[in-house]
């Protein structure tokens, strides 16, 4: 028995709090969380039909087999909460509990939003002093993943903080805690998805309040510059995520139209190497075989699910000419090449200067093809605004 199963034996034994806590850490987002999320296509217009759609989607287009499990109902779902305080989703979902059994019938798993605000960024009702009952409702309906989206709790933070931001993040932080407590006492296990921006540089207090994960940005948008900025900004905050706790720059646009094929591919290899949540964003039922080549892209999502659990980070960056590189637990290791220009431009990997020893056997994980050996570097053409992303093997290894 090693000591991980030798404390949970022990914890099962203690308090039942103390073993739920335990649990979901050990169950939770050992790898980033990956599926699918309403929101960036449909954005408020959703319903029961949708979803049973697109979980079927998932199914048909190998996408659950590829990792994709969870489906997440966004902002939208939301009715009115009664004089009991009860929350009833609106008439495009006539039975939450049946649609969890569905998600659940197809190998899924069933995703929910709310905030701590009195209401969500959409404006319907959200959780504020109904947390403990929200929580109950949600697991007796199964939900497997609850986002969290600050929204309108900005409103309580600044009036009880009198505007000192120690006070403020503190009202912020306590939100958070409160809700992972109350999910917690359910008994189910929730992945706790924490969506507040960034602020209060969350990475550093995300794991102590329950957080699976938690966004590091503002939204992001389908198009190449909004999709970098936010990515490229977690430079540096690589040593915050690892197994159970992942930095979220958001939901994927991959299949939504506003990139290139280049800039997609710069996205999916950004995310990955960011060992990011996979959630995409676009219509499942009808995708282009150019969106399935990126969203099934076996060996792309091997390094964001890499067991290790280590977030790549910058390496070195000639200006907007920027290399990465990520530890893959077999001593392998992922290196993007990222040509943030819009022309195609030379660029040179350096093998010393991502850290690694010696010779390296090379494999191109968007042409699938092996590049060969490496000896100290390689230079290759990377198109404007596309990656060149090699996975680094020990020679004989
Ligand atoms: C915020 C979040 C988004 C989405 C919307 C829904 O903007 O950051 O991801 O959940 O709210 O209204």
């Amino acid at each position: 028995m090693n000591n991980l199963y030798a404390a949970a034996a022990i914890a099962s034994l203690l308090i039942p709090a103390a073993r739920c806590a335990l649990a979901q850490k050990q169950m939770l987002a050992a790898t980033p969380p990956m599926g699918w999320s309403t929101w960036n296509y449909f954005h408020h217009d959703i319903s029961d039909a949708l979803i049973r759609e697109e979980a079927d989607a998932l199914v048909s287009s190998g996408m659950r087999d590829a990792g994709y499990v969870y489906v997440n109902i966004d902002g939208g779902w939301e009715g009115y909460r009664d004089a009991a305080g009860v929350l009833y989703p609106n008439s495009n979902f006539p039975d939450m509990k049946a649609l969890g059994d569905y998600i659940h019938s197809r190998g899924l798993k069933f995703g929910m939003y709310t905030g701590p605000g009195p209401e969500t960024c959409g404006g319907a009702p959200a959780s504020y002093g109904y947390e403990a009952q929200d929580a109950r409702m949600f697991a007796s309906w199964g939900v497997d993943f609850l986002k969290y989206d600050l929204c309108s709790f900005r409103v309580i933070m600044k009036r009880d903080s009198g505007g000192d931001i120690e006070k403020s993040d503190a009202l912020m932080i306590a939100a958070y805690r409160k809700m992972h407590q109350d999910l917690v006492a359910t008994g189910r296990p929730i992945l706790f998805s924490l969506c507040q921006y960034g602020w209060g540089e969350v990475w550093k207090w995300g794991p102590q309040v329950g957080g699976n994960m938690w966004r590091t940005s503002g939204d992001i948008s389908d198009n190449y510059d909004r999709m970098t900025s936010i990515g490229f900004r977690e430079a540096g905050l690589s040593k915050y995520a690892g197994p159970g706790h992942w930095n979220d720059p958001d939901m994927l646009e991959v299949g939504n139209g506003g990139m290139t094929l280049d800039e997609e591919q710069t996205h999916f290899s950004l995310w990955a190497m960011l060992a990011a949540p996979l959630i995409a964003g676009n219509d499942l039922r009808k995708m282009t075989p150019e969106t399935k080549g990126i969203l099934l892209n076996k060996e792309v999502i091997a390094v964001d699910q890499d067991p290790l659990g280590k977030e790549g980070d910058r390496a070195y960056a000639e200006g907007p000419l920027e290399v990465w590189s990520k530890p893959l637990q077999d001593g392998d290791m992922a290196v993007a090449m990222f040509n943030r220009i819009k022309g195609a431009t030379g660029m040179t990997l350096r093998l010393h200067a991502v850290g690694w020893r010696g010779p390296a056997e090379a494999r191109n994980l968007w042409t699938h093809e092996s590049v060969g050996r490496i000896n100290a570097s390689y230079t290759v053409t990377v198109p404007g605004h596309g990656v060149v992303m090699l996975r680094l093997t020990h020679p004989g290894h």
